[in-house]
């Protein structure tokens, strides 16, 4: 399955709640002047510039080339690169991470070279999607799949472990778990679901003709639209987060 392509555009007019509701992280990350921190999954920045606030040095890293395009543009020191295959020579004192680490299903990988590139007790601090993240929209894109004859949990690009999980993959390689909770955060989508839809459903988009897309992405909202509760006129999302704050061993 190909790499989700992000729309720095879009993602700004669409989601540009996620740094906003990532802020709380930094006191997790407690950041200080001198060190070295490395953002997994910088995005267009925002967050990275927070951290660099602090005094430390902080470098971004995306999968997406538009993504890192704009963080560059914003003033941050940042470089297209996989979270799984990171290639830097100094180690960081921290590696911090926002909405990210749902999107990729080899988490060992991720923390193999996380621990690879931290100084001896350095931190790993991160929040992404935990076990239950999105359930309505995930439910209501994989069944419009499957009536369709396909099966649609092929196509599910999301890692969303449960706690415990989560903190027995971050022991078993080679990290101290320090803190570690999943929470409901039940998220205003705006005035229709579409728009998250189009924005976040491309994975599944690729089960089908191009000339389905807009049929599908129509049944998929009306059922999503039946089943999610609205507050002043704002559709909310069942979003969890996994939030951790966890220490290389050795
Ligand atoms: C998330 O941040 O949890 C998320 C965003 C888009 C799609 C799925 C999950």
């Amino acid at each position: 399955m190909s790499q989700k392509q992000w729309n720095p555009e879009q993602y700004k007019k669409d989601a540009s709640f996620v740094p906003k509701l990532g802020q709380h992280l930094l006191e997790l990350l407690q950041p200080k002047p001198g060190e070295r921190i490395l953002d997994l999954g910088c995005g267009e920045g925002s967050l990275t510039l927070e951290i660099a606030k602090s005094g430390a040095t902080v470098i971004g890293i995306d999968t997406s080339a538009e993504m890192v395009a704009v963080a560059q543009a914003n003033g941050v020191d940042a470089y297209q690169m996989n979270a799984t295959e990171l290639d830097f020579e100094m180690p960081f004192d921290a590696v911090f991470s926002n909405a990210v680490l749902h999107w990729i299903k080899t988490p060992e990988k991720v923390l193999n070279a996380v621990h690879q590139h931290l100084i001896k007790k350095g931190r790993f601090v991160g929040e992404f999607g935990g076990h239950g993240n999105v359930m309505s929209a995930q439910t209501c894109l994989i069944e419009a799949l499957n009536q369709r004859g396909i099966d649609g949990n092929k196509y599910d690009p999301w890692y969303y472990p449960s706690q415990e999980e989560y903190a027995e993959l971050l022991d078993r390689n080679g990290f101290e778990v320090e803190m570690i909770e999943l929470y409901q955060r039940p998220t205003p989508l705006g005035e229709d679901v579409m728009p998250w839809l189009k924005l976040f459903s491309d994975s599944f988009l690729q089960a089908l003709p191009v000339s389905e897309h807009w049929s599908y992405l129509e049944e998929v909202a009306r059922n999503l639209r039946l089943r999610l509760p609205k507050e002043d006129d704002e559709y909310i999302l069942d979003y969890v987060r996994l939030k951790f704050v966890a220490r290389k061993k050795e």
